[in-house]
């Protein structure tokens, strides 16, 4: 099947602010330079808050992470998971065709959604509530056959069952998922066989189903208030979402990230490329110009004492200094910074002239104050990062 974008597009896309909020942690967990990872959490988030995921939505993805849109394009038309075209508002109904399930009655089961919802896959009911389409095996192959409704698995179906399953969405209700043979999971269907006195006192549904009932958000679109995402490594709060409230909060894709790969290098300027209508991301840091690559450019500012090799063989680890990254220790002790005494001394003129040759990083020395905490570190001191640092809280 090709996969191409829905002919009809939507005039623009913008997250909840709970999921706006939710997408900011989740870009948090990654690297510096690194936040591209990011992308198939957020368009997954993106499809869970509208059904599908529409052009506007991938773009909007991709200017989050400061992709070229191309770059999210190729993720969103690769991964059958993500729908390119609308979804039922209800629920849509992926059948799994695959061996097990085939054998065990998939066509039976198509046939009920060809019936009850459309003739075609991908093609909405009349009501445009439901949809459904045949996907490969969704590795629940010991309860064949089966379908993914919205978040859960219905197992062990029968075409009757399945019937009921669409009839009871239909009518508001959202049937418990898991086997629907009465099995606990994916034991034989006589019965255990061994281990047999696990099955006395265990709970009423296995964990899978126990999950879904306890979280009900089956057919639910995502708003953001369901999933907390913790990021005790930014601040240990423990508390949802603090990356819009922490000061320091997330470093979005930077101009020219640190990836030399040129994956995510962005291939034209963000303005005029898919801004979303409303809701915009989180605006970029501010980045000083890039270096001239003319030949015979000069550095601005006045180069600072550099070194040719870390005294006594022992370079400090200028990581403790927040927002100095692998990468940017790398570039550093490139430049011949090894101590945190050197950066210390750094006048404003200095602080230019690093700042030109941290490509990809400029405005970085500034933002996070480099020189006043390597002065507290190249006295014996501690800052709150390199204390939380030291005891592997960051
Ligand atoms: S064959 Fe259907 S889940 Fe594996």
């Amino acid at each position: 099947m090709l996969r191409r974008l829905h002919h009809e597009q939507p005039e623009g896309f913008a997250f909840t602010p709970e999921n706006l909020e939710w997408a900011k942690a989740q870009i948090s967990k990654y690297p510096e330079g690194r936040q591209a990872s990011a992308i198939i959490p957020l368009l997954w988030r993106a499809q869970e808050q509208e059904g599908w995921l529409s052009r506007p939505a991938i773009e909007y993805v991709a200017d989050m992470l400061g992709l070229a849109h191309i770059r999210a394009l190729e993720v969103a038309t690769f991964y059958f998971m993500f729908q390119l075209a609308p979804v039922g508002s209800v629920a849509h109904v992926q059948v799994c065709g695959t061996t097990s399930c085939m054998i065990c009655g998939a066509e039976d089961l198509m046939a009920v959604c060809k019936e009850k919802i459309a003739a075609n896959p991908h093609e909405l009911s009349e009501d445009g509530r439901f949809s459904w389409e045949e996907v490969e095996c969704l590795g629940a192959c010991a309860n064949a056959p089966m379908a993914q409704i919205g978040k859960d698995y219905y197992e062990d179906l029968t075409a009757e069952r399945l019937g009921e399953i669409l009839d009871a969405l239909a009518a508001g209700e959202v049937p418990a998922p898991g086997p629907q043979n009465g099995r606990y999971a994916s034991e034989p269907a006589g019965g255990l066989t061994s281990l047999a006195a696990h099955a006395e006192g265990r709970a009423p549904h296995n964990a899978s189903v126990a999950l879904a009932l306890d979280k009900r958000d089956t057919i639910k679109r995502i708003d953001g208030s369901e999933e907390p995402l913790y990021t005790p490594w930014r601040d240990l709060s423990h508390e949802k979402g603090d990356a819009e409230s922490d000061p320091e909060g997330p470093v979005l894709a930077p101009e020219r990230p640190a990836d030399e790969t040129g994956i995510d290098r962005r291939e034209a300027p963000v303005q005029g490329r898919g801004k979303p209508a409303t809701g915009e991301p989180a605006p970029r840091e501010k980045l000083a110009p890039e270096p001239p690559t003319e030949p015979g450019a000069v550095a601005p500012g006045a180069e600072p004492p550099r070194l040719d090799s870390p005294r006594d063989d022992a370079a400090d680890d200028l990581k403790r200094i927040k927002g100095v990254g692998p990468k940017l220790e790398k570039l550093l002790n490139g430049l011949g910074i090894f101590h945190f005494s050197q950066i210390a001394e750094w006048s404003e003129d200095e602080i230019a002239w690093v700042d030109y040759h941290l490509e990809g990083f400029q405005g970085r020395v500034l933002r996070d104050a480099w020189v006043e905490q390597a002065r507290l570190l190249a006295a014996g001191g501690e800052t709150d990062f390199s204390a939380r640092a030291k005891k592997g809280d960051v």
